[in-house]
């Protein structure tokens, strides 16, 4: 994991407060939001683990009307989500909070909350024990009757987009080295009892067929598709339809008696 969290500080030192420290894709982000907005509380606290540098919460800071409390192992995200915080407004800058911390340790001296997201975090975890294992630690700081919103990629998605991909002659989307998809079945079932799955939002299908296969396919060979493209843009637009892309939101209601 090592290796990983290396790779998280130099993305952060290069890129610093920028977009491009945590994802390419500004499309996918604003949908991510979007989803984020729909499933999100706006009253409560609000921890966000794996927060990078900060895209999440200074994004969110509109819709959440409580506290917001950020973490992130790497500490050069963390440096970096600092420099966000510090540009808020006064108001804001005092109901946040970035701080290092790692999902796979105890978080309890964070105190309890009763609502908690990742975003594309626990896909940097190496194995299902260890995604399992991170959902239990959040469970131990989730307050009974709690909000858990992972928007997190799966297995099943990203081989529904490539077999669409492989359709129309264009190679599999590899997997990054440091990501170890959701295998959803599995995650969902091996789910603490208490922690009930409440919803799936696809809110990526539509957008990552057309960039991923259509955008990707009008492409001339030899050159790496636009993310930005005309047609990416009119997908980012429309309501998604289907479940073809790795990226999805799992709504999760903890019981209020475990
Ligand atoms: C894809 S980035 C997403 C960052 C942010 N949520 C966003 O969407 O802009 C994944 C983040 O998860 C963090 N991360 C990975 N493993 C972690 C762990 N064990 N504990 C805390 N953060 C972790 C990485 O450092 C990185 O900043």
């Amino acid at each position: 994991m090592t290796a990983v969290k290396g790779f998280w500080n130099e993305q952060a030192r290069k890129h610093g407060t920028g977009l491009a420290a945590t994802t390419p894709d500004p499309i996918a982000k604003d949908l991510e939001i979007g989803a984020l907005k729909r499933h999100l509380d706006p009253a409560p606290d609000t921890l966000e683990i794996g927060c990078g540098n900060g895209t999440d919460i200074l994004r969110l800071l509109d819709h959440l009307r409580g506290r917001v409390v950020g973490i992130d192992y790497a500490e050069d995200m963390i440096e970096a989500a600092r420099k966000t915080v510090s540009e808020l407004d006064e108001a804001d800058r005092r109901r946040v909070t970035v701080d290092v911390g790692d999902i796979m340790k105890d978080m309890a001296p964070l105190g309890h909350f009763s609502q908690i997201f990742t975003v594309r975090c626990l896909i940097n975890l190496p194995t299902l024990e260890h995604q399992l294992q991170a959902v239990r630690n959040i469970d131990a700081i989730l307050d009974p009757g709690g909000r858990l919103v992972l928007v997190e990629s799966t297995r099943q998605g990203q081989d529904r987009l490539n077999a669409m991909r492989g359709a129309v002659g264009l190679t599999p989307i590899p997997y990054h080295w440091h990501n170890h998809y959701l295998d959803q079945e599995a995650f969902l079932a091996g789910l603490p009892k208490h922690l009930r799955l409440v919803e799936i939002d696809s809110f990526a299908s539509l957008y990552f067929v057309v960039s991923r296969v259509f955008n990707a396919k009008m492409t001339p060979p030899g050159q790496a598709p636009d993310y930005l493209a005309e047609i990416n843009k009119i997908a980012g637009q429309l309501p998604s339809m289907g479940d073809n892309a790795p990226l999805k939101l799992f709504v999760i209601k903890k019981e209020r008696r475990p």
